[in-house]
């Protein structure tokens, strides 16, 4: 499927999906919220794949965050159960694909299995160069900060650098997503107006699409609207 947006105006080289929504989608459906989960990770799916036909170097989704632990037992037995086929899944794909993949956040939390299976999928495809997906799970952007600065903390203390030698790119550096370049377009369907706790200190000049489209129905054709939109956006980081 081709990109309807225009190709001759800057394309954002990366991208960051608040992937929520779900369980809304199923209950107008009247079905269980699971199902809604199982549905936005077929969404997941398509529009990683589409991403990288598109160009879009660099894809970051939000799939469960710190606070989502706060859920009922069942509803997140059912999402890690869902990361794990995903994760199957993904590895194939990605060696298919020639995408790499990568995770933020707090991976210790999850299950061995699930723990495995991520390093598993981030060390196959650690070759791929030209396309690469950031699944945040057990993500939350002030846990990532509070991590950061305590690397920092104890780097000092260990090698008696100066704490104020600190610098915004060394700091950047510290975080999960090191090194990769700030998304440029963060996108969050399913009607909140919110950033939920993801991508603090990397968000400061993104820009922001929202749209009341619940992630399971997002496809191809609503990600070139927020692509179309960005791109009559005027970037002026502060400047005139
Ligand atoms: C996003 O969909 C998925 C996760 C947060 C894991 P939700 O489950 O939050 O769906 P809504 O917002 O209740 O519709
Ligand atoms: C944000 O969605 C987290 C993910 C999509 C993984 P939530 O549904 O958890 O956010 P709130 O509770 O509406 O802020
Ligand atoms: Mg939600």
């Amino acid at each position: 499927m081709a990109l309807h947006a225009k190709q001759d105006n800057p394309m954002p080289q990366h991208i960051a999906i608040i992937m929520d929504g779900n369980g809304r989608w199923a209950k107008k459906r009247l079905l269980p919220r699971t199902a809604g989960h199982a549905a936005g990770a077929e969404t997941f799916r398509k529009i990683a794949l589409y991403c990288r036909e598109i160009g879009v170097k660099y894809l970051t989704v939000y799939a469960f965050s710190t606070e989502n632990w706060k859920r009922p037992q069942e509803e997140v037995s059912k999402i890690m159960s869902l990361m794990k086929d995903y994760l199957l899944e993904a590895i194939r794909d990605m060696q298919k694909n020639h995408v790499r993949i990568n995770f933020f956040g707090d991976l210790s939390a999850l299950s061995p299995e699930l723990q495995a299976l991520a390093a598993e999928a981030g060390k196959e495809s650690e070759i791929y160069a030209d396309s690469q997906v950031n699944m945040c799970i057990n993500y939350g952007s002030r846990d990532e900060i509070l991590r950061a600065a305590r690397k920092w903390a104890s780097h000092c203390a260990q090698t008696g650098e100066d704490p104020d030698s600190l610098t915004a790119d060394s700091f950047s550096r510290l975080l999960y997503s090191g090194d990769i370049p700030d998304p440029d377009l963060i996108i969050r369907p399913g009607g909140e107006l919110r950033i939920s706790n993801f991508l603090l200190w990397q968000a400061a000049y993104a820009e922001l699409y929202f749209t009341d489209v619940l992630w399971p129905d997002f496809d191809e054709r609503e990600l070139d609207k927020a692509i179309e939109a960005f791109q009559a956006r005027n970037r002026r980081y502060g400047g005139i």
